[in-house]
Order: structure tokens, then sequence, then C-alpha cells
């Protein structure tokens, strides 16, 4: 079997900066409810006609990342593309970034799995290149969550938190057996599917039923959170999947160098930073300054800390995501 490796790391995020007191000209909340219970102090947001979308936001990531790893273009494999918001219900946001790219007939795939798709997508690339099925494959994980949220009070327990941005990586063929992809753990827990949802419009909520009712009231296709719920679960579940891959690597959390968690909640990555004994320099947090950027969320934070120096040859690199579905993973990373 063969090894995996990150050869090129690329982020993009929007200039359009919304701090929390932009916020409060919109709805009823104000910078220090936000910070307490969020840690943001700010967000990026798309401008209406500055030509972002989830897919372009997406090709300046990769564009830098592809450059970065020194392979051509035409090297791509396969391209991965997780989000929770695509540029259209179909195709998925993974062709157009080949469009974009000019890259001609290599497989491009969608991935589900919100705040987890990151996660999901580097496992499913590393399988593809453990198999020797492919030797380098584009990750990218992109969202533009502002042109789908209720930015008046009514919305507010879900707005503040989610913001703009794209990562992406390339994953390769590695060379050497020590560094390169560990471990990857995935788990989902379907019962709590609607816990933390967009479910219309939908195949269930078919858009002309939508437009008959034309009903304002309807918040249907704006995400619904149970906040509570989900933090309950995610300080759980980062900790169980975490464990998971130190075990099965025969590690301790003793021996982790950086922790690159999913930035759902500056509160979380605290509390898992608490429960693991790390330093602050141990854990990379960005959330402050983006936001939730959901499948953004890892690329950017390990692009941002692998351009801080923060990560280091040898390092023991541990990446963990929870989120809607419920859907959570790990991967660990000898750098
Ligand atoms: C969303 C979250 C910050 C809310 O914090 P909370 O302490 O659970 O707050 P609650 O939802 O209980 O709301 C408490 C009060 O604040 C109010 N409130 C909600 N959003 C507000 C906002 N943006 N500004 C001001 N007040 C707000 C609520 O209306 C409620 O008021 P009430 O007590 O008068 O009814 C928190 O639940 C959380 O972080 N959950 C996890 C979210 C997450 O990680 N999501 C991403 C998953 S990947």
């Amino acid at each position: 079997m063969y090894k995996s490796k990150i050869t090129g790391m690329g982020m993009y995020v929007p200039e359009n900066e919304i701090t929390n007191r932009d916020l409060t000209a919109l709805m009823d909340t104000s910078h220090e409810w936000i910070l307490e219970r969020t840690g943001i102090e700010s967000r990026r947001h798309i401008k209406k006609g500055d030509g972002n979308t989830t897919a372009t936001m997406g090709v300046k990531a990769s564009r830098i990342a592809i450059e970065r790893s020194g392979i051509d273009k035409n090297d791509i494999e396969l391209i991965l593309f997780a989000t929770l918001s695509p540029d259209y219900y179909f195709p998925g946001s993974g062709v157009i970034v080949q469009k974009e790219l000019d890259i001609p007939t290599c497989p491009a795939m969608d991935i589900r799995n919100q705040c987890s798709g990151f996660i999901y997508a580097l496992s499913t690339a590393d399988q593809f290149i453990k198999t020797g099925m492919y030797k380098n494959i584009l990750i990218i994980g992109s969202e533009n969550h502002s042109g789908g949220l209720d930015m008046t009070t009514r919305g507010r327990g879900v707005s503040v938190i989610f913001g703009d941005g794209a990562g992406a990586l390339v994953l390769s063929r590695s060379s050497s057996e020590e560094t390169g992809i560990l471990s990857t753990h995935l788990h989902s827990e379907g019962k709590y599917a609607e816990e933390l949802s967009l479910i219309g419009p939908s195949t269930r909520r078919w858009v002309p039923e939508i437009m008959a009712a034309n009903d304002a009231e309807d918040t249907s296709y704006y995400p619904y959170m149970n906040g509570q719920l989900v933090f309950k679960n995610a300080v759980v579940r980062f900790s169980e999947v975490i464990m998971e891959g130190l075990q099965e690597n025969q590690m301790t959390p003793d021996q982790i160098d950086m922790l690159i968690p999913h930035q759902a909640n500056l509160r979380i990555s605290q509390f898992i930073q608490k429960k693991f004994g790390l330093t602050d320099d141990q854990v990379y947090n960005n959330i402050m300054r983006y936001g939730n950027t959901t499948a953004g969320s890892i690329p950017i934070a390990m692009t941002e800390a692998w351009e801080a120096g923060k990560i280091k040859s040898g390092d023991l690199v541990v990446l963990a995501a929870f989120g809607s579905g419920f859907t959570w993973g790990s991967a660990l990373i000898r750098w």
C-alpha cells in the first residue's frame, strides 16, 4: 500500500470583513454576546457582484495549492469538493473547478458532509492514493454561507457564527514511509440529521410548493441549528475521535504537536485543548477572524498555520471535525 502526503495548500477568503458591530445594525445582537459565546470577532462575507462563489473561491485556493505542490494541473487525477453551499443544486462544484482550471476529463466529485466534509474528503482521497489508483488529488473545502443566512434577529442564533471562505490542498503519493497521513477516522449518527440542517428547498419541499405558498415566514430555506445539542455532542465526539486516532497509532495526547480543530466555536476548541492538556501554541484557531467556514475551516486553518511556520517537518498534526449529520472525523498526519 502507498502512503499519501500533503504537498501544497492554499486558501482564499473574500475581502469584505463583517465585524460583530456591523451585525448589530442588522439584528438585535452585540459584540460582547457573540465574542463571549463563540470567540468570533469578525467574519468575511462575499459582496454581491464581487465575482466570488463557492466554486470560484475554491478555484482561487486551488491555484495556490497546486502551485505550491509543484505539480502540473494536468497531473491531478481526481477533484474532491466538500461543501454544503454548492453553486448549483446540481451539478456539483467539483466540475466547476475542473472547468475553471481547464483540466480535461479527470473525475470530479462533491462530498456532502458539512463541517466534517473536509476530513471526509481527505479520508476518501487517502484511500484512492493508498490503493495506487491515483497519485495526485485536489481536495477543496469551500462555503458561501452569507448568501443563505437569515440576517435578521430571527436568525441571529445561527447567522452570527458563519463566514465565507475556501481552502484547498493537493494530496500526493508519498515517497517516504515515515511521513504523510497516518490514519483517518469517520463517523455519522443520522438520528440527529435534522438538528443542524437546511431542509427546504429540497426534494421533500420542492420549489413549486414553496413558491406557491409565498410565505415570508417560512424559515425552512434558512439553516436551523439546535445549538446546545450540537455543542454537547461536539465536545464528546471531538474528544472521542481524536482519542480513536491516537489509539490506532499507539500514541498518547502528549505526542500531539499541533491540533487543528474544525472552527465551530472557540469554546469547543478550548474545551478540547484543556482535555488533551495542550498549550495555546499547540492548537490553531482562527475562528476569531473568519467565523465558522464549515468545509473551508480546516484547510484554511492548516494553510495559515503552515504559512506562519507553526507546522514543522516531523510534527504530529491532528485534524478533527464535528458537524451536521451529525458527522465527525479525525486525521493524524506526520508532517
Ligand atoms: C449557538 C450558540 C453560540 C448559542 O449559545 P447558547 O448559550 O446555547 O445560547 P442559546 O441558544 O441558549 O440562547 C441564549 C439566549 O441568547 C439569545 N441569542 C441567540 N443568538 C443571539 C445573538 N446572536 N445575539 C444575542 N442574543 C442571542 C437567544 O435568543 C436566547 O435568548 P433567551 O434566553 O431570551 O431565549 C451555542 O449553542 C453553540 O456554539 N453551539 C454550537 C454551535 C456550533 O458549533 N455549530 C457549528 C457546528 S459545526
